[in-house]
Order: C-alpha cells, then structure tokens, then sequence
C-alpha cells in the first residue's frame, strides 16, 4: 500500500510548483510594491475600486462603514464618494448586475474579489492590470498576457492606452523561436506610465486590505504593544534598582 502512495504523494509534489505557475502562464509578475499602511494610497484605491470595478465585480464580504472606519473616511464623504450602488453604510459591496446578464454577456462571471488578493497575491493582481493587448483575434479586440484569452475587457484602456506586444526572435540551431520583448504604445492614454501604475498599485493595495481588514489594525496594534512592553520594561527596571539598593 505504502508503496503504491509514495509515488503517487511524490508526483503530487513535483507537479505542485507546475500547477502554480499555470496560473500565470509562464509570464514574469512584477513586483506591486504596495504598503497597506499607506492610507492615502487605500483611499485611492477604493475610489478606484468604485468607479472602475465595482460594476462588475462584488466584494460581498466587505463593508462600506468597515472601509470607511480603516481608512479614516467620514460617513459624509463614503456617502458621497464611494456608495453608488447601495443606500445604507452597513451594506456590503455588491452590485446591482444579475448574474445570468454577466454570464450572458462575457461568457463567464467575473469572480467577487474579497479574497483575490490572497488567491492570486498582489503581484499577480499588478502584472494582470499592467498586461492587457491590442490582439485582433481575440473577441474583445484585447487579450492578457497574464491570462490568456480573458474575457475581461481592458477597463481601464482609456487610462493605460493601448499596447501591443514586441517579440525578438531566438535561433537555436535551426530553430527560431519568438520571445516576448516587452510591449509597445499603439495610443496614448489619459496617463504617463508612471500615473498608471501608481494607480494599479493603489487599487491593488485596496484589494490586498480588503483581503485581510484587520491586517492593518493589526500592525497599529502590534506597535502600541511593544511601545507598552518598552515603557513597562523601563518602570520593572527602575524598581528593581530602587528594591535592590538596600540590599546591598
Ligand atoms: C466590464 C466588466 C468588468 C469590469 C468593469 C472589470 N472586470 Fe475584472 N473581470 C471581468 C470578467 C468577465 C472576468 C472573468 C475573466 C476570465 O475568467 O477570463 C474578470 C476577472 C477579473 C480578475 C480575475 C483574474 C483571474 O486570474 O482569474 C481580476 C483580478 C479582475 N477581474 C480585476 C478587476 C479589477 C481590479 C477591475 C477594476 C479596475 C475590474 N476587474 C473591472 C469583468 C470586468
């Protein structure tokens, strides 16, 4: 018996790092750099979220006063700001599309993205918004270099621009094989580069917080409990002199 599940449990094993990387095709993921300490970028990116995603995606297991109360937002300006689908702060950010309309219209649902960040890690999350191509053949006009043949229209085009993808050919022998070589701008658009990927990198720290809300309470914590210890560290030691003195 253990001879016949040993193989099996070490052919598990070695094919694990290639399921893994399956998921990002073969594709190199940038680094998103981002800092779910960083309030200003949080806000950002939950505006962001808002305006561009939202009517699409759900995030069923977040809600807006939680967001508001993290990211140090008054209910005024969620009210104003970020609540276009729902009427009441204690709803939880999910959309107005039926699901049989989605499914109908790009042919499959567009995932809640709650928890994205921790199935897929936020680095995914940037290269995936960072990816999207001018690709004629495909339905949409557009393709993902990160996942193939996405049925997600590029959203934010109007902002990235369009690119097209530049290949270098490889000779091995007599084999010539095409590289990707990096991308190249078709048309310009409403930002630089620079602007943009700040702006996937604020939309991907929003994802990464709302992965994991107490993530950032929990930092904030954490150093008021070593600031505490520190203090406390001091008052033991002190009275342990002034305990000691005599004694000697
Ligand atoms: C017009 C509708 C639409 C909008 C708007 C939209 N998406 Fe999507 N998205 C989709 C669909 C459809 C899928 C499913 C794609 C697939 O499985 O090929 C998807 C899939 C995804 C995925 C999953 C990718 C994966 O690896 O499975 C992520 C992440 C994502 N979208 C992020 C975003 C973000 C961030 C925004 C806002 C900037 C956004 N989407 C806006 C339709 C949309």
């Amino acid at each position: 018996m253990v001879n016949r599940v040993l193989p099996l449990f070490a052919a598990l094993l070695l094919g694990a790092p290639a399921l893994s990387l399956a998921a990002s095709g073969d594709f190199p993921l940038q680094s998103a750099n981002n800092d779910v300490r960083n309030a200003a970028s949080l806000q950002r990116g939950a505006k962001y979220f808002v305006n561009y995603c939202l009517g699409c995606h759900s995030a069923q297991y977040v809600r807006y006063n939680r967001v508001a109360r993290d990211l140090g937002i008054s209910e005024d300006l969620l009210v104003e700001n970020l609540m276009f689908t729902t009427d009441t702060v204690h709803d939880t950010m999910t959309i107005a599309m039926p699901g049989g309309d989605a499914e109908g219209w790009f042919g499959t649902l567009p995932p809640d993205l709650s928890l994205i960040a921790r199935s897929r890690s936020a680095d995914y999350l940037y290269t995936f918004l960072k990816a999207f191509y001018l690709d004629e053949d495909a339905v949409l006009g557009t393709n993902n270099k990160v996942l193939s043949n996405t049925s997600m229209p590029h959203v934010l085009w109007e902002l990235q621009g369009i690119q097209r993808p530049v290949y270098r050919e490889e000779r091995n022998g007599d084999e010539i094989t095409r590289v990707f070589d990096g991308f190249e701008t078709v048309r310009e658009g409403a930002l630089s580069e620079e602007e943009y990927s700040r702006m996937v990198r604020d939309i991907v720290n929003f994802l990464d917080y709302i992965g994991e809300p107490v993530q950032v309470e929990r930092v904030a914590i954490g150093i008021r409990v070593i600031a505490f210890l520190l203090v406390f560290l001091l008052i033991a030691w002190l009275l342990k002199r002034e305990i000691w003195k005599d004694v000697k």
